[in-house]
C-alpha cells in the first residue's frame, strides 16, 4: 500500500496515515456498521449500482439511518479512485454506526462516518486460477437467518473468521461453512457453486448466505450462456460427487475447487463449465458497472 494513499473520511480526502476514527466508534467497539468490496476493472467501477443497493438494504437491516444519497456516495467512491488514480483496483466502503458512548445501544451514536479505501488489489496467486483450490468444510456453523443474517455484510465478521481460523489451522486457506440445518451456506467469503450432469447448482441466499454481487454475475452468465442453473439448497455429498466446483467473490472472482474434504471434485482439475465462467467473467467486469 502506498503511503501517498489518500482516504476518503467523512467529506475529505486525507493521507493514509491520517485516516483515523476514534476508539468510541461502534463500527470498532462492536463491528455495529456496514461495509461492501467492489472492484474497479480498466476505469469501470463493476456493479457499483447493486453493491450501493446492497449497502442500503445492510444499513436499512440495522436501522442504520445513511444521510448520503446513492448519488452521492456514488460519486464519493468514484473520485476516490481519481484521486488516487485506480482504474484497476479494489475499494472498501465502508458506515460506521459512528461515535457513541461505552453501551451498546446504537442511540448513543449521533452520526455515522462514511470511508473510502481505493488501493491496488493483492491478486489471488494465478494457481489458485489454473491448479484449482483444496477446501474443507469446518465445524463453525454460517450464523442463520434468525441470529445475524448472512444477508447483512454488517462489520462484525467474527463468524467468518473463526472458520477461517480452524481452514488455516487444518492447512487450507478456505472453508465451507454448513447452515444450522447441515446445508452448504457458503464459505468464509465467497458464495458456493458446482456443476453436476451439466447444470450448475448453488444454494438460495435466503438460507444462508450473502446475496453475493459475483454470484448474481455468474447467474447472469449461465442464461447469456445458456448453462442451466438451479439454485438449490446443497448438502456435504452433492459437493463431493459433483463434477466441478467453484467459490464466487469480489476477491476470488470465479475460482475452482478441486478437493473437498479429501475428495478430489472431478479429474481434479479446474472444470471446463467453471473455465467459461471464468472467461466470461473476465468480459463482463469491464463493461458492467459505472465508468470513471
Ligand atoms: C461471507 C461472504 N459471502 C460471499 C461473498 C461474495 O460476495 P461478493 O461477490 O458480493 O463479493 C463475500 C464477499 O463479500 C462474503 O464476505
Amino acid at each position: 500500500m502506498s503511503d501517498s494513499l489518500k482516504i476518503y473520511l467523512d467529506g475529505e480526502f486525507v493521507p493514509k496515515s491520517e485516516a483515523k476514527i476514534s476508539v468510541f466508534d461502534h463500527g470498532l467497539l462492536y463491528g455495529d456498521g456496514v461495509f461492501e468490496g467492489i472492484r474497479v476493472y480498466g476505469g469501470c467501477v463493476f456493479k457499483l449500482e447493486e453493491h450501493l443497493e446492497r449497502l442500503e438494504y445492510s444499513a436499512k437491516a440495522l436501522i442504520l439511518k445513511m444521510p448520503w444519497s446513492r448519488q452521492e456516495i456514488a460519486e464519493v467512491v468514484c473520485d476516490t479512485c481519481r484521486v488516487n488514480d485506480i482504474r484497476d483496483g479494489y475499494i472498501r466502503l465502508l458506515v460506521t454506526r459512528g461515535v457513541g458512548s461505552l453501551g451498546l445501544s446504537p442511540r448513543t451514536c449521533e452520526k455515522p462516518s462514511l470511508i473510502v479505501i481505493a488501493d491496488k488489489i493483492q491478486l489471488y496467486p494465478e494457481k489458485y486460477y489454473t491448479e484449482g483450490l483444496k477446501i474443507i468444510t469446518v465445524p463453525t456453523r454460517r450464523s442463520g437467518p434468525a441470529m445475524l443474517p448472512p444477508m447483512i455484510k454488517s462489520l462484525n465478521y467474527v463468524n467468518n473468521i473463526l472458520a477461517k481460523i480452524e481452514a488455516q489451522h487444518a492447512g487450507y486457506e478456505e472453508a465451507i461453512m454448513l447452515d444450522d440445518a447441515g446445508y452448504v451456506a457458503e464459505c468464509t467469503g465467497d458464495n458456493v457453486f458446482i456443476v453436476h450432469k451439466g447444470t450448475v447448482y448453488t444454494p438460495p441466499p435466503s438460507t444462508g448466505a450473502l446475496k453475493g454481487i459475483t454470484r448474481a454475475a455468474v447467474l447472469e452468465i449461465a442464461e447469456a450462456l445458456e448453462i442451466p442453473l438451479k439454485e438449490q439448497p446443497l448438502t456435504r455429498y452433492d459437493i463431493w460427487v459433483a463434477e466441478e466446483c467453484f467459490l464466487t467473490g469480489t476477491a476470488a472472482e470465479v475460482i475452482p475447487v478441486v478437493e473437498v474434504d479429501a475428495r478430489p471434485i472431478g479429474d481434479s482439475k479446474p472444470g471446463e463449465i467453471t473455465n467459461k465462467f471464468l472467461e466470461k467473467f473476465h468480459d463482463v467486469v469491464l463493461k458492467d458497472g459505472t465508468m470513471l
